[in-house]
């Protein structure tokens, strides 16, 4: 909806959101995570949390299917629906940023115009997108939740890479091959990310 003629005006806080990532001696980011399913995006994505707690880091995950049973509870997986589902959890991304959090994301959005408009919502350098690489050959043979055998069933419509579309990223801030290396390696090669990007600052020895 265009807003610009509701007479909002923003109020301008003092707590801003470099004050607030500034107590946990970090800056605010989104980390958007994007893969097939069953690449890796949620694993990963809560691995690097625990990892990134764990030095006093204030973070959140905001997960596919969490999301959904919530927030998202009333769209279906049409690539409109999808579409819709990526720009609230943008919008919700970025309220975590204000916050001074690191925001990981962990959504397939299979499309690279949702993903560019997700990006638009951020400064730049606020916003990376980690592509979770895995070939669909992999992700089914894991199939972790069993939905690529429904899928392959037709027990599940338009599902990403078998009925539904999947493009990959073209120029993504960050790879990391889910479905070669193991996740201490992919959870060091994300940490070591946010340190050459200053969203970390190294650890004092
Ligand atoms: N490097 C890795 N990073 C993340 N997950 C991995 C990795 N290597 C193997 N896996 C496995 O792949 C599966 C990924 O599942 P999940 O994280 O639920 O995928 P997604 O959220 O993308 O649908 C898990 O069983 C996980 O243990
Ligand atoms: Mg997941």
């Amino acid at each position: 909806m265009n807003t610009t003629n509701l007479h909002l005006v923003r109020h301008a806080a003092t707590v801003t959101r470099h004050r607030r990532a500034a107590l946990f001696g970090h800056r605010s980011a989104v980390l958007w995570f994007t893969g097939l399913s069953g690449a890796g995006k949620s694993t990963l994505a809560h691995a690097v949390e625990e990892s990134l707690h764990q030095r006093g880091s204030h973070t959140y995950v905001l997960d596919g299917d969490n999301v959904r049973h919530g927030l998202c509870s009333d769209l279906r997986f049409s690539l409109e629906d999808r579409s819709e589902n990526i720009r609230r959890i943008g919008e919700t991304a970025k309220l975590f940023v204000d916050a001074g959090c690191i925001v990981l994301t962990a959504f397939i959005s299979p499309l690279r115009i949702d993903r560019e408009q997700a990006r638009r919502l951020f400064e730049v350098g606020d916003f990376f997108e980690i592509y979770c690489r895995a070939s669909i050959e992999i992700c089914e043979q894991r199939d972790i939740k069993g939905l690529y055998q429904k899928a392959r069933r037709g027990e599940i419509k338009e599902f990403t890479g078998i009925s539904s579309p999947y493009e990959e990223p073209i120029q993504p801030d960050l790879i990391i091959d889910t479905g070669a290396e193991s996740l201490e390696d992919s959870v060091e090669r994300v940490l070591a990310f946010l340190l050459l990007r200053d969203v970390l600052k190294p650890s004092p020895s």
